[in-house]
């Protein structure tokens, strides 16, 4: 980032005039540097939901939402999603750079070391109702990490830093596959390291200890590009969620906890869940008309779910791989009708060509196509966000890397537009009215 000399010139009341340094990037808009605002004029910025506020300097993740745009460390989504695989992902997203053949290795091996989980572990789950959702179960045992490892971990050593992100990416398929065994009642699996991230997580997802289990490998690699797709997104709620709480200095396992919460919600990675519920809820490609009018209606809660983005303002490029992988997928797997792609393939297509969300600039977003693969795969619905929470585990901890080291940062603290009652005296129970 180069610090230009550009100012910003704002009149505040009183009319006093402040000169605010204006910062430029590599990419993206410039920002207008606030911090000594208060200070200097005794007011804040408001801005709820954060529309019009960078809340760090990042080199990880950019989004151009004007264009569709989408660059992990400068290299544009759809080619890693080809080309790469989601270990080399997380290794560029973690160090900056695409990895040596030794590197790849290296780090391929530090992940595969940590897959296992605690065997005292098993009884946090065995406390859960069964019919818990998974992304419940992952709050808690991912929480529950940061008692496991709580002693050894200082957050200010860059050592034990990296051993706690090397440990979260290589437990969370074992976690979320775990969440899932259990809630059907089979045996846990435990890891298995001779096979590769997407494998693991499917065997562990599928196999029983009665028999032998083959990965098929076609849907390890769609899988693997799901994953890819959904590592990193800059500062979304979760990420930021993460990184709030880690800025307190607090465990990042307790961090993480903390951004799969986050996560969890429908106008987050819930949606991807919701989209299938809403697919199937249309059910006939002729009732489109009738959601979308719904969809448009300002006194009907209902949203089209996958649909519109807070940064995006044209087509989702991870929509676009998705929506291609879908038919590949679908084809691949011998699956010649699929009814929830035809709906989602005509609702996009009606949904396009309408003014209300053409004004609005409401395109498909990533959850619009994923989960009709996941659901191809075999994967339940309920395993979504869950899956969701696995990859986006790499850009979490990546962005806690970066906050814990930023000599910018400071621990998380928003101000606020006070709008409750002035000071007053307590009244005596007996005298109120
Ligand atoms: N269906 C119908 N109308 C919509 C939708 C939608 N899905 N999304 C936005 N709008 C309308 C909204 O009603 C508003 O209209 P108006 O200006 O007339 O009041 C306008 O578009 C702007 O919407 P907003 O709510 O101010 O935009 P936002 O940036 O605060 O919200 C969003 C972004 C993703 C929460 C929202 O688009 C949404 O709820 N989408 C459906 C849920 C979804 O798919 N979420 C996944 C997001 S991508 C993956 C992820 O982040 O995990």
């Amino acid at each position: 980032m180069s610090d230009t000399a550009k100012t910003a010139r704002l009149v505040a009341p009183e009319g006093r005039t402040v000169d605010l340094p204006v910062l430029e990037g590599t990419l993206g808009p410039a920002v207008i540097d606030v911090r000594r605002l208060y200070a200097e004029t005794g007011t804040f910025t408001y801005d709820p939901g954060y529309t019009s506020t960078a809340s760090c300097r990042s080199a990880i993740t950019f989004i151009d939402g004007e264009r569709g745009v989408l660059l992990y460390r400068g290299y544009r989504i759809e080619e890693l999603a080809t080309k790469s695989d989601f270990l080399e992902v997380a290794y560029l997203l973690l160090h900056g750079e695409l990895p040596t053949r030794e590197q790849y290795d290296r780090f391929v091996h530090d992940i595969t070391y940590h897959t296992m989980l605690h065997e005292q572990i098993q009884f946090l789950y065995r406390g859960f109702r069964r019919d818990s959702h998974p992304m419940a179960v992952m709050i808690a045992v991912v929480g529950a990490l940061s008692a496991f490892y709580y002693e050894d971990l200082d957050v200010d050593d860059p050592h034990h830093r990296m051993v706690a992100t090397h440990r979260m990416i290589a437990k969370m398929p074992t976690i979320a596959a775990w969440a899932y065994k259990y809630s059907v009642g089979q045996p846990f699996m435990y890891p298995r390291n001779d096979l590769d991230y997407a494998a693991n997580f499917i065997h562990m997802m599928f196999a029983t200890p009665c028999e032998p289990y083959r990965v098929d490998p076609v849907l390890a690699r769609a899988l693997d590009r799901i994953f890819i797709l959904h590592a990193d997104h800059e500062q979304n709620a979760s990420t930021s969620t993460v990184r709030l709480v880690g800025s307190t200095g607090a465990s990042p396992y307790a961090a993480v906890a903390a951004g799969i919460a986050s996560l969890w919600g429908p106008a987050h990675g819930g949606a991807n869940e919701a989209v299938v519920r809403m697919l199937e809820e249309i059910g006939t490609v002729d009732r489109i008309p009738e959601f979308l009018a719904r969809a448009k209606d300002r006194n009907d809660p209902f949203r089209l779910m996958g649909f519109g983005h807070r940064v995006y303002k044209n087509y989702d490029p991870r929509a676009a791989v998705l929506k291609e992988s879908a038919d590949e997928v679908l084809d691949l797997l011998g699956i010649r009708h699929n009814p929830k792609l035809e709906i989602a393939k005509e609702l996009e297509r009606i949904a396009l060509q309408d003014e209300y969300f053409q004004e609005r600039k409401l395109f498909p977003n990533v959850d619009f196509y994923s989960g009709i693969i996941l659901e191809a795969m075999g994967i339940p619905r309920r395993m979504f966000t869950a899956i969701f929470a696995l990859a986006r585990t790499v850009g979490w901890m990546a962005q806690w890397n970066e906050m814990i080291v930023d000599p910018e940062q400071k621990i998380g603290r928003p101000r606020q537009l006070y709008v409750g009652p002035g000071e007053r005296a307590y009244v005596p129970m007996e005298e109120r009215r």
